[in-house]
């Protein structure tokens, strides 16, 4: 480490709380600039973005036309209050709808982030249903602060407890770990509606106003549910009155192969929540998309949500910008090209290193899953433990050989960029590669 990036270090530890860490004994390079898949600290070492942030720049760093849209926008308007018309908001919610799964169209709801629109759909859910309970996934995570981290359904989840009321959590697919006892897709399926069924039996299906999941989990694992699940949670909430609400937070835009993974996997729910790529990361933007006939709900009656910053001129500058080059350069769909190229080098990968358990995902939305033994397949790390284990020591080695990627516990996200290209990626999986062949996990 340099004296420079010393400093910075200094500086940080003494002023800045970083997130989700143990403050004394981070060790984490000085992020200067970044450009296209690649991040460069302030001595100039250059990092492959394997993760795309935190699953979020999908447009690589820096892309010139968004830039200059921010810039444009701050010298015209940086800030009105969300209750004024304004004609660059309106024009990208009807952009958004166009891309949307619903034939009789969609009306948007802008957020500061993830979380806060994940909140802000159940508030609606509720207001609209006139139930209380809400339903969402073990294994999921849905946002931190109070009200989303009730929703989350792992560890980050506790600190929020006893937490917002009337969640409940349910089991959903795992195939790798399947909660169901089997290792055959379908009985997954089969066999998670039936759990699933039971708890809205005991919970009183009339009593639940939505049913919140991630159509592929994010950090948790990029876990793919087998076909036919996400299609039969549709119904069952269908058949219940339930509002069903996708949490396309990470899985949106383009992350799967189609700007909304709905399409991806042709289920429609009521609502989507986005955020993170929807301006890819540049400026701080959420929302929720809420299906026509539901948003009339709020034409006679107050929208019981708002925020200062909801629908912020910069951000929606920087998210019109996005979708144009998301449009242009064809990267709602680019995914599906890179997927055979992420699939090729986890095999690889897999092939070296024994400690990989399972290489999964869809589009560019993967993930490896490291284990201490194939058979048994105990986790490198206590999954949920209060150590992190020994990934860390992993991720380090990785930036040590210039590849920057975004892990917990034993699940690391290969989510690149969606426009990396070919060599980048290999670049990338190589030094994994090579990073997990001599990584000891003791
Ligand atoms: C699926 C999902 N939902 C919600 C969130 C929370 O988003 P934010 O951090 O913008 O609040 C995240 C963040 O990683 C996420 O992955």
């Amino acid at each position: 480490m340099t004296t420079q990036s010393a400093d910075v270090a200094a500086l940080h530890r003494r002023f800045v709380l970083t997130p989700w860490s143990a403050q004394a004994h981070l060790l984490m390079p000085a992020i200067e600039r970044a450009e296209g898949s690649y991040l460069y600290d302030v001595d100039g070492t250059r990092y492959l973005d394997l993760s795309a942030g935190l699953v979020a720049v999908n447009l690589g760093h820096g892309e010139p036309h968004v830039a200059r849209a921010i810039a444009e926008q701050a010298a015209r308007l940086t800030y009105a209050s969300p209750q004024f018309f304004n004609a660059t908001r309106a024009r990208f919610a009807q952009r958004l709808a166009s891309h949307a799964p619903w034939e009789d169209g969609c009306r948007a709801f802008f957020t500061t982030g993830g979380g806060e629109a994940n909140e802000d759909a159940v508030k609606m859910a509720r207001a609209i249903s006139g139930r209380h309970k809400v339903l969402a996934a073990y294994r999921s995570f849905h946002g931190s602060a109070p009200g989303a981290g009730s929703l989350t359904g792992e560890n980050r989840r506790w600190a929020n407890e006893p937490g917002m009321p009337g969640v409940v959590h349910f089991f959903a697919p795992n195939p790798y770990r399947s909660p169901f006892h089997t290792s055959d897709p379908r009985e997954e399926c089969a066999r998670a509606i039936e759990h699933l069924e039971l708890v809205l039996t005991y919970e009183n299906p009339q009593a639940v106003a939505a049913i919140l999941i991630e159509p592929v989990v994010g950090t948790n694992g990029a876990i793919v549910y087998p076909p036919g699940y996400l299609a039969a949670l549709r119904e069952l909430c269908t058949k219940h009155g339930i509002i069903l609400i996708f949490d396309e937070v990470m899985c949106g835009f383009g992350r799967t192969g189609a700007a909304f993974a709905s399409l991806k996997f042709g289920v429609t729910p009521d609502m989507i929540t986005f955020a993170k790529a929807v301006t890819s990361a540049y400026v701080p933007l959420g929302g929720v998309l809420v299906r026509e006939n539901l948003a009339r709900f709020f034409d006679e009656r107050p929208l019981p949500c708002g925020h200062t910053f909801s629908g912020h001129p910069l951000a929606i500058a920087a998210a019109s910008a996005a979708l144009d080059v998301y449009e242009r350069d064809g990267l709602f769909t680019r995914a599906n090209e890179i997927e055979s190229w992420i699939r090729f080098g986890l095999a690889g990968i897999a092939q070296r290193s024994p400690l990989v358990g399972d290489a999964r995902g869809v589009g560019a939305f993967w993930a490896l899953e490291l284990v201490k033994d194939r058979g048994s397949k105990e986790p490198i790390a206590p999954w949920q433990g209060a150590q992190p284990g020994p990934l860390p020591k992993l991720l380090a080695d990785l930036r040590a050989r210039g590849v920057y990627a975004f892990g917990r516990y034993n699940i690391i996200l290969i989510t690149p960029p969606l426009t990396i290209a070919r060599a980048e990626l290999d670049e990338g999986l190589h030094a994994l590669g090579d990073a997990l062949e001599v990584f000891t996990c003791n």
